[in-house]
């Protein structure tokens, strides 16, 4: 150990993880540290620079609560969440996205063709479509969560005056796979930078907006669970979303509903437009 230098040093420390019985956590321990090392290496990272990293960290730390998690829209604002997401699509299912910092397990069950809008002001849009296996099959009775923010941006949950389980529900698909129920066409809205990571945002012209989008936890006995979201066409932050969530293929198209259009679902309210948008479930062993 005298002789380390600062190309001994990551071996040095791979080998002082003795206990290697757990494979996964000391292949992550590994590579953690070959990664973090040829970081240092490659950019010749001064004494300042790994002090203002490690405060940048401890500050993420100081702003995080129960309900805010710095470190997440750490991940998110620098493409980790999303890398993550991408290498867990598998076998030919929808594309992940982002799950964000909004998700609340136990929303209530509702209806297929209930209306999640409510009083809110906004354009009351259908969401529908069917969720399929890969080999195009309908999956009925397949589990669809969904949440959202309302048409002014925000999602109900960040405000104290309003239901936390508002813009938002849980669908069972019918026999024919579908889903459908009308809500809100949702608006973007900005990730918080009023933190750490707004420093960054800041100081590399950044800005925080999301392309506006709804929020999907989709699952099915025998199928790998998903987790995503669906966005629109012609949305102003499509090509700029701030965590990176978008994907080709995660792209709907909004569709005016005219006052005389016959709808193939039974609603509990009129919608102004529609989305329609198929799911796609692998099996678990693929
Ligand atoms: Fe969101």
């Amino acid at each position: 150990m005298r002789d380390i230098n600062q190309f001994t040093v990551t071996d040095a420390v791979k080998d002082s993880f003795r206990d290697r019985s757990n494979e996964r956590l000391v292949f992550l321990l590994d590579k953690l540290v070959e990664h973090l090392h040829d970081y240092v290496r490659e950019t010749n990272l001064t004494q300042e620079e790994w002090l203002a990293s490690l405060n940048f960290l401890y500050d993420c730390g100081q702003i995080s609560t129960p309900d805010r998690h710095e470190f997440i829209l750490l991940s998110d604002v620098l493409g980790l969440s999303a890398v993550v997401d991408m290498v867990n699509t598998k076998g030919g299912g929808t594309e992940m996205s982002n799950l964000g910092p909004f998700y609340l397990p136990e929303a209530p069950a509702k209806e297929l063709g209930a209306d999640l809008s409510g009083d809110r002001e906004g354009v009351v849009m259908l969401a529908n479509g069917v969720v399929r296996d890969t080999l195009g099959n309908p999956l009925p009775n397949a589990t669809v969560d969904t949440w959202q923010a309302d048409g002014s941006g925000m999602y109900p949950i960040q405000d104290p005056k309003q239901d936390k389980f508002d813009m938002r529900a849980v669908f069972k698909t019918d026999d024919q796979g579908r889903y459908y129920y009308t809500t809100l066409l949702p608006k973007s809205y900005t990730v918080p930078y009023d933190g750490p990571v707004g420093r960054i945002l800041r100081a590399t012209d950044r800005h925080a907006w999301r392309s506006k989008h709804l929020h999907y936890m989709l699952s099915a006995p025998g199928m790998r669970g998903i987790v995503t979201e669906l966005f629109f066409e012609g949305d102003e932050y499509i090509d700029s979303d701030a965590v990176f969530g978008v994907r080709k293929s995660l792209i709907g198209k909004i569709q005016r509903v005219g006052r005389d259009d016959n709808l193939e679902y039974d609603l509990e309210r009129k919608p102004d437009v529609r989305v329609d948008f198929d799911f796609v479930l692998s099996p678990v062993d693929r």
